[in-house]
């Protein structure tokens, strides 16, 4: 087997945003952290949670892990910490942008969270950040560096995001959250339709959603189902879903998002960077 940073390197240089901040890069902890035992699923944050926010645990039997990847990210979690950040200028404007959206008060949520990268950008310009992710790997890595930074209003919760609390895992609160960033992750959730809705009910009217998405959708979807099919079936890459950018914009509609914007901020062609707002109240 690859070791997983070549993994990392022949899927995350395919297909996924070009973004994620190795540990070092803000943080000053350790790029390469020792190995250890993968952290345990957990539903509990890594410091006391005020918010009403929560994770619940995730429901065993068939079909619970339908669609998921998490030993996928799990084996990535190392080699996406290391990995540099390809255009770091692209990077810092979505964050520039994100951050503009939020206020000293404010709770923010980072679904699909990866190493923490974006949540600790955000930490020091609202009142708490969470991130959610899949990956019990990624997560251990994020709580790592949120404590080598002092980050204690970082808080890391381990599960998918998107799925109907029915179902299993999630049951994050409504109504609870100012900004939602779904960075780099509404390409893998096997139900975009349900995660889309599932951020609206999270988000407090008048709450943003930002959304950088990889969209291979259209004319490259030629090239890229047959490739990402391959690689899959040797373990190589997720469950990658195909859409365009137009398409995406108009499900954040039928979500009932509004004022849904494209920025430019310079990514590659294929990443599109979204701001939408859930509507205030009153407002449809
Ligand atoms: C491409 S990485 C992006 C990480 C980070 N958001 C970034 O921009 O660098 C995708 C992340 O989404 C997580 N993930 C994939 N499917 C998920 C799901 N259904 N729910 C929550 N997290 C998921 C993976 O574990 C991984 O950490």
């Amino acid at each position: 087997m690859d070791h997983p940073k070549t993994q990392h390197m022949q899927y995350v240089g395919l297909v996924t945003q070009e973004d994620e901040m190795p540990s070092s890069h803000t943080l000053n902890a350790a790029p390469n952290p020792e190995p250890s035992p993968p952290a345990p699923s957990s539903t509990e944050p890594s410091h006391a949670a005020p918010s009403p926010i929560r994770t619940a645990a995730p429901t065993a039997g068939p079909g619970a892990t339908a669609g998921l990847d998490a030993a996928f990210w799990d084996r990535l979690a190392e080699g996406y910490a290391a990995q540099p950040v390809a255009n770091p200028d692209a990077f810092e404007r979505k964050i520039a942008i994100t951050r503009a959206l939020l206020r000293p008060d404010a709770v923010a949520l980072d679904v699909g969270c990866g190493t923490g990268s974006l949540a600790l950008r955000l930490v020091d310009a609202c009142a708490e950040v969470h991130g959610v992710d899949l990956s019990a790997e990624m997560i251990r890595i994020a709580r790592a560096k949120a404590t080598a930074a002092g980050a204690d209003r970082a808080h890391f919760h381990v599960g998918p995001f998107g799925v109907s609390p029915d179902e299993r895992l999630e049951a994050l609160g409504e109504g609870s959250v100012d900004l939602l960033c779904a960075y780099s992750i509404l390409h893998l959730v096997p139900d975009r339709a349900a995660a889309l809705a599932h951020a609206w009910r999270l988000l407090k009217p008048g709450g943003a959603l930002v959304s950088s998405t990889v969209c291979l959708g259209g004319p490259a979807r030629v090239l890229y189902a047959p490739l990402l099919g391959l690689m899959r079936t040797f373990g190589k890459a997720p469950h990658v879903q195909l859409f365009t950018p137009a398409q995406l914009q108009a499900e954040l509609v039928d979500a009932g998002f509004v004022d849904v914007t494209a920025h430019e901020v310079g990514a590659k062609s294929s990443i599109a960077f979204l701001v939408a707002r859930k509507p205030e109240e009153g407002r449809s």
